[in-house]
């Protein structure tokens, strides 16, 4: 987990919050994984989130809470001030208090205002997802929408971009889709395919479940989803075939002699061409969208043969040589010299 955080910790804007959950028999650990990678002032709360559920009698107590660490990226963090309603036993229901100095002594009066309630406490009671809920994705350790919400609510500017690099069920991204915040999740399980995608297909076509009702979420939106090559696969493809002839054999090895990268290349000894057909490396390859996260150019149109940007430029797929295009190099292993 430490590399994740690490790179978290470098994306995370300024005035931005972390937050990591972990279960009790590892949450100290990722304290103070979280305590070396953030400065000790950017430690802000342990947030308990308590749920009552069906407790059975054991020789232990009934675990009815998990642990949430708060982290925040210097002191200029976005905070929302929540409240939770007077306890019905306050006898100032209804009305504020405030603060006055009265002959230099400080006292505390009550007020004509309508109150906002009790600040926010560290301690959250939110209930687990009921069994029979629509909410349930078939996801062991998936969380309430309305728990990440709180979340949300507390430290999210409108319109921000958030990030969960263990999206689990996917449950951070569909409440961020569902308040139109930007996000971005990755996942290395198998149920991403069988949990995670389906759930955020049926969040654009507008589910009811979760937060929906409550935020007034009718559907709508889009998302791309990328399955990116473990370094062990490239590894796995890769094959070589020392023969011994030159000089300079970490050039020899690394690229010259890379099955992987003369089977992406046709090469044209007359016109002294290379040209880059990436469909026999990957049959399903898509070509606009791989050319458009290379350039960092949007996609205007999409044609058989090729693909329009923004700025006017275009890519034709059957003139892709390196020649023509050399900012594709680095697609394939390339040797700079
Ligand atoms: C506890 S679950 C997250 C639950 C999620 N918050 C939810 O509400 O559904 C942790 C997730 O981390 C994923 N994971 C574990 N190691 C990972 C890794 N190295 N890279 C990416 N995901 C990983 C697991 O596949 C699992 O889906």
């Amino acid at each position: 987990m430490e590399n994740r955080v690490e790179i978290a910790k470098q994306l995370l804007k300024k005035d931005s919050s972390f937050f990591l959950h972990l279960d009790p028999k590892a949450n100290y650990l990722g304290r103070m994984l979280l305590d070396k990678h953030f400065s000790h002032d950017d430690f802000r709360n342990e947030i308990i989130w308590y749920y009552r559920r069906w407790n059975i009698a054991g020789k232990k107590l009934a675990a009815n809470h998990d642990t949430i660490f708060w982290y925040v990226n210097g002191q200029k963090y976005h905070y929302n001030q929540l409240y939770i309603p007077k306890s019905e036993k306050s006898s100032a229901q209804g009305k504020a208090w405030k603060s006055v100095i009265v002959n230099g002594v400080r006292k505390s009066i009550q007020t004509d205002e309508e109150t906002k309630g009790v600040p926010m406490p560290d301690m959250w009671e939110i209930s687990m997802i009921n069994p029979v809920s629509t909410e349930r994705v078939g996801f062991s350790t998936q969380k309430p929408e309305t728990l990440l919400k709180r979340i949300f609510d507390l430290t999210v500017n409108t319109n921000s971009l958030i990030s969960d690099f263990f999206s689990g069920s996917g449950t951070t991204l569909s409440v961020a889709h569902k308040l139109k915040h930007k996000w971005i999740g990755s996942d290395i399980g198998e149920h991403y395919y069988s949990v995670l995608l389906p759930r955020m297909k049926k969040v654009l076509v507008g589910d009811k479940a979760g937060i929906s009702d409550e935020v007034d979420f009718k559907g709508g939106g889009f998302f791309k989803y990328y399955e990116l090559e473990q370094y062990e696969e490239v590894l796995a493809k890769a094959q070589y075939q020392w023969q011994g002839k030159d000089e300079n054999q970490v050039e020899q090895y690394s690229f010259l002699q890379d099955q992987k990268l003369l089977e992406a290349i046709e090469i044209d000894y007359e016109k002294k061409n290379a040209k880059v057909v990436f469909e026999k490396l990957y049959p399903d390859v898509d070509m606009a969208e791989t050319l458009s996260n290379l350039s960092g150019k949007h996609i205007k149109q999409i044609f058989e043969d090729k693909v329009v940007f923004e700025d006017g430029s275009e890519v034709i797929y059957d003139e892709m040589t390196f020649e023509k295009y050399p900012w594709i190099k680095p697609l394939i292993w390339w040797n700079s010299k």
